[in-house]
């Protein structure tokens, strides 16, 4: 897909919406401007290229924006990879390679700044060894079911993350409320990631079994339940690893026979 950016002058970093054309002027900020054929959302991890293939920009994510017209516009932000200087109209090339995945630690000391989150960076460097990640982002959050839900939809039915990753909330406190939110929102479950992971972690701990985690698809987005100590992320996603590229293949529709290669 090709898409006609004007693009405002901005640093190599900066993150700016894409906003369309017509409501360029309600807005006193930078803001890169398209028309589009084709309307967001635009799966996060996507880059924007030249027809020369330098890329100028990943999207990172997407915003609601009240236009002043009666309908607010679903804006993609855009990721600057290089420094522009000039209000160029480029045609751009959108393509995605490799993994986008995002994580979300649920701590209520964390959210606080109580605690340092070892647990949610380690999810992307251990999924990295298996994977092609193209991009990844973390979150934080308290245990609020109320916030885990929007924000597990907005990642996977806005943001197209491939992989959702949790650490967290799923074990027998109160507040532990993780595996029921999370479970309420499956367009489909998958058991055998839940049992993978719970039979690899009785091997190293009895207390394994106090995990609720389960796994399943919102959108086109695998989602995964894990504990919230960074021994047990390493020990969960240990048993899942080898699965996970075919994982993503087959949400994406890969028509390729199982049976060749199993
Ligand atoms: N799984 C593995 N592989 N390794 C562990 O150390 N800890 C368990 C369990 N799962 C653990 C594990 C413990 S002690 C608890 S209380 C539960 O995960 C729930 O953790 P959570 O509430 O932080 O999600």
């Amino acid at each position: 897909m090709t898409i006609a950016i004007q693009v405002q002058t901005c640093t190599a970093g900066e993150i700016l919406p894409l906003l369309p054309a017509q409501i360029k002027e309600t807005y006193g900020f930078a803001a890169h401007t398209a028309t589009y054929r084709c309307p967001p959302p635009i799966a996060v991890g996507s880059t924007l290229c030249t027809e020369t293939g330098d890329v100028l920009f990943t999207v990172v994510g997407h915003l609601f924006l009240p236009t002043g017209l009666p309908h607010a516009s679903l804006c993609p932000l855009l990721k600057a990879q290089s420094t522009m200087k000039s209000e160029e109209m480029f045609d751009l090339q959108l393509i995605k390679k490799g993994v986008s995945l995002a994580w979300i630690t649920l701590s209520d000391k964390g959210a606080q700044g109580l605690r340092e989150d070892t647990a949610g960076p380690l999810i992307a460097e251990t999924l990295g060894t298996a994977l092609d990640i193209g991009y990844s982002q973390g979150f934080l959050l308290p245990d609020e079911p109320d916030l885990l839900r929007a924000l597990l939809t907005s990642l996977a039915l806005i943001d197209r993350y491939d992989i959702i990753c949790t650490s967290g909330g799923t074990g027998l406190t109160t507040r532990d409320r993780t595996p029921e939110t999370t479970e309420r929102l499956l367009d489909r479950k998958l058991p055998g990631f839940a049992q993978a992971m719970m039979a690899k972690s009785l091997e190293k701990t009895p207390k394994a079994i106090l995990s609720r985690a389960c796994a399943g698809i919102i959108g086109e987005s695998l989602v995964l339940n894990l504990p919230g100590s960074a021994k047990a992320v390493r020990e969960n996603l240990e048993a899942v690893l080898p699965a996970l590229d075919h994982t993503i293949q087959k949400l994406h529709n890969d028509p390729s026979d199982c049976g060749a290669n199993a």
